[in-house]
């Protein structure tokens, strides 16, 4: 076995990025330092943003092991790459295991910034900025395992009017949501997780997407998309009464309780179009000013909407078929927790965009809480005019594990 590499140029380093912090302080002042570095990171995975010292973004970490896989309820990272894997004709039950318990390993590893075993690039680990993989199993990995266990709602949504999917963005057997403030970091962990998977599976998509970078607006700023669209303002957040009741599957979920489930749509945004729109047009289409988020009816990004006013000449001030109010059900529950990113590809064609949303959710139930959601959406919804979903694909996503576990260990429970 090859031996694990020297960790320890981790810690050297990162004493030295505070090097202007500790310098003459002496042995007790670097721990304190790389403490302080610790509770930066901690509070990056807290609910209400994360305002680590600019110093100290690479070195933050989030914790592998827990109840809860991270990566989720985390503060969104900067940078995002959502893998799905093709598991390999020959990858049985006991190969899935290996896979998975190796993919964990290496995940434990990287996102407290350590190199994963046989790292043949150590050094590259040692800004883990954040760094948090997310495991997803897609239908055929869960048949292969323990069919009996699968939820009802693992399978492909259903058909849409709006969809026009592309196979090359859809479906696949093992999603891994790698994220993190540096997109050298998620470049690094991408080309590790492959490297150790190859054997038992194939790459069948990458999709990446980003927001702002770590730091460059405040704190807890709502992310915007390249419509310049603020979005994300009405998100059930961690820490919210309802969070976990609609985002972490229950008891009765057997080996998925404290999981969740998710769906990522690929949804193209015509640029190209939406110029030709006037400022008031874009408004009306979404139901929300675009200068600070806030609704049509009001003056700050969180002033509650209020569907009942009418214009001057008795239309709503909120159209109908704006996206918020289509978007908003009257029912608590079928509500899902968003942790988009844009994404933006080179134009083809005579364009000069491709671009759009990596439109990603989490939500317990994917049957109760998204699918009547996008039904409706699907029905009526004016933004429908400048978007179209190219890519669909749903997982499942199994618990956290504890230190020496693996992730996905209870689906194996399941069938034994
Ligand atoms: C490219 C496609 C999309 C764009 C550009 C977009 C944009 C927006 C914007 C700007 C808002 C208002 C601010 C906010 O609360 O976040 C919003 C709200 C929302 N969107 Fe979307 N969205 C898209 C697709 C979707 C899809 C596919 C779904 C679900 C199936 C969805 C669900 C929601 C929900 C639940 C809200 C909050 C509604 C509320 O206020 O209760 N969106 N979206």
């Amino acid at each position: 076995m090859t031996p694990e590499p020297d960790t320890r140029r981790g810690l050297t380093r990162r004493r030295l990025l505070l090097g202007g912090a500790v310098a003459g302080l002496g042995a007790a002042a670097t721990v304190g330092a790389d403490a302080l570095i610790r509770s930066g990171a901690e509070r990056g995975a807290g609910p209400a943003g994360d305002a680590a010292p600019a110093a100290a973004l690479g070195t933050a970490t989030v914790p592998f092991h827990g109840r809860h896989q991270a990566g989720i309820a985390t503060t969104p990272q900067a940078h995002a790459a959502f893998v799905a894997l093709e598991l390999a004709p020959q990858t049985d039950r006991d190969g899935i295991r290996r896979l998975l318990s190796v993919l964990s390993d290496d995940a434990a590893r990287l996102t407290q910034g350590r190199p994963a075993l046989a790292d043949s690039e150590p050094e590259l680990a040692e800004v883990p900025a954040r760094l948090t993989v997310t495991f997803g199993f897609g239908p055929e990995l869960v048949r292969r395992v323990a069919p009996a266990a699968a939820p009802a709602w693992l399978r492909p949504l259903p058909a849409f009017g709006i969809d026009r999917l592309e196979p090359a963005w859809s479906g696949g057997d093992l999603l891994l949501q790698i994220a993190a403030d540096d997109p050298f970091t998620v470049a690094h962990a991408l080309r590790m997780l492959l490297k150790d998977a190859r054997s038992a599976a194939g790459v069948r998509w990458v999709q990446s997407g980003f927001r702002r970078a770590a730091g460059s607006v405040p704190a807890g700023t709502t992310m915007r998309n390249l419509f310049g669209q603020v979005d994300g303002t009405v998100n059930p957040q961690p820490g919210d009464a309802d969070f976990d009741e609609l985002v972490w599957v229950g008891a009765d979920g057997g080996w998925l309780q404290h999981g969740s489930g998710f769906v990522l749509r690929r949804i193209r945004m015509d640029l190209d179009r939406w110029d030709r729109l006037d400022r008031g047009g874009r408004e009306q289409s979404v139901g929300r000013h675009l200068g600070n988020g806030a609704p049509l009816t009001g003056t700050e990004e969180h002033d509650e909407p209020d569907f009942e006013a009418k214009t001057a000449i008795g239309f709503p001030v909120i159209p109908e078929f704006s996206h918020l109010r289509r978007a908003r059900s009257d029912d608590p529950r079928e509500r899902i927790h968003r942790r988009a990113y844009n994404y933006d590809a080179a134009p083809a064609g005579g364009a000069i965009s491709d671009s759009g949303l990596l439109f990603a959710s989490f939500q317990a139930d994917v049957d109760r809480q998204f699918v009547p959601l996008q039904r409706r959406l699907d029905e009526l919804d004016l933004l429908n005019e400048w978007t179209t979903p190219i890519g669909s694909a749903v997982f499942a996503i199994p618990p956290g594990c504890e230190e020496g576990g693996f992730i996905g260990e209870t689906l194996f429970d399941a069938s034994a």
